[in-house]
């Protein structure tokens, strides 16, 4: 708490020096309690500057993904207030699942490093170090376990449109889940779930963008891109994160006021998926089909060589184009 006090007073004064004697006194604690504060600021990564005689100056902000850092910016009533953060931890994912009985609707759990993130079917998501945003939204909506397919849509829907409006990159949806530039993947989401048989108790909707990330592994290196390899320079992880959360919270709240029909155009018109022809790999079958669109359910909807239209769900497929990966 008194540090993020200190905080926010460098942050206000930023053009001269706070002195140790005037924090002290305004919170009333020893000067040892104020050098504490300030020696844990810097090991968080903010650049203070400490003179023996005038006190404490903030030069740069710490890169990290802080609640101080992202909260001025925050227009979210819910969603991102009550937030964990994580130097490195396992996987935001299987963390959340573990606090997410006890926590509040919108709960925002978020890493610099994952070492053991987790991708859909199994998979592994590589997280390392500051390069990327990774992070676990804790969501109660009260619905049936069906809609949690529509979720995840939004949450893509929300990913794309920030991943635009900060980078204007030709950012698409490859429905439900994967965000895609250039024909490469830069965003995926694992959407998990604990739920009866008609209630949802908690989802968890698990993002992982590669925003500065410059080396992938031998096996994603073809299929994988980060905003910055795309931009051809850094990108600022923190206003991608303010501008999802945001964004997110709009969506999520239309969704949950007037239905998946109020924003599935949207995700039609972002959508990398529909109008392509793609191979649909069910139960190690193979089906060729043509998508044109998506139901209300949010499945998307395939039409056959042989005209026949089959609504296909996620968790039963993956969905590639004809020629390629994507
Ligand atoms: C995919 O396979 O496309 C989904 C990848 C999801 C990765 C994110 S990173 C944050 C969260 N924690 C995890 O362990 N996984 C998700």
């Amino acid at each position: 708490m008194l540090k993020s006090e200190i905080l926010q007073i460098l942050k206000d004064n930023t053009e001269k020096y706070t002195s140790g004697q005037y924090l002290c006194s305004k919170f009333n604690v020893s000067r040892t309690a104020v050098w504490k504060c300030i020696n844990q600021l810097k090991k968080e990564g903010y650049n203070i500057k400490s003179h023996h005689k005038l006190g404490y100056r903030l030069l740069k902000s710490s890169e990290f993904l802080y609640y101080e850092e992202i909260s001025p910016f925050l227009n979210t009533k819910f969603i991102g207030r009550n937030f964990i953060h994580y130097d490195i931890i396992n996987s935001t994912n299987t963390f959340a699942k573990e606090i997410a009985s006890k926590s509040p609707d919108g709960t925002l759990v978020i890493a610099e490093e994952q070492t053991s993130g987790r991708g859909r079917l199994g998979r592994s998501w590589v997280s390392p170090k500051g390069c990327g945003i990774w992070m676990s939204i804790i969501l109660k909506p009260h619905l049936n376990p069906q809609n949690a397919l529509q979720i995840t849509q939004v949450a893509a829907l929300a990913i794309q449109k920030a991943i635009v409006n900060i980078t204007n990159l030709n950012a698409k949806i490859k429905w439900p889940n994967d965000i895609i530039i250039n024909n490469k993947k830069v965003c995926g989401i694992l959407t998990e779930m604990n739920s009866e048989i008609d209630k949802i108790n908690y989802i968890i909707a698990g993002i992982g963008i590669n925003v500065n990330c410059t080396n992938f592994p031998e096996e994603i290196k073809n299929i994988a891109t980060s905003l910055s390899l795309e931009k051809k320079h850094n990108i600022d992880r923190k206003k991608i994160l303010i501008e999802i959360l945001n964004l997110f919270e709009n969506y999520y709240m239309a969704f949950l006021d007037k239905g998946f029909t109020s924003i599935k155009n949207l995700i039609v018109d972002n959508s990398l998926t529909i109008g392509k022809d793609v191979k649909i790999i069910y139960n190690n079958k193979e089906l060729k089909g043509k998508a044109i669109g998506i139901d209300d359910n949010g499945y998307l909807i395939i039409k056959t060589a042989s005209e026949e239209i089959i609504p296909v769900i996620s968790s039963e497929v993956s969905v590639r184009s004809l020629s390629d990966y994507i």
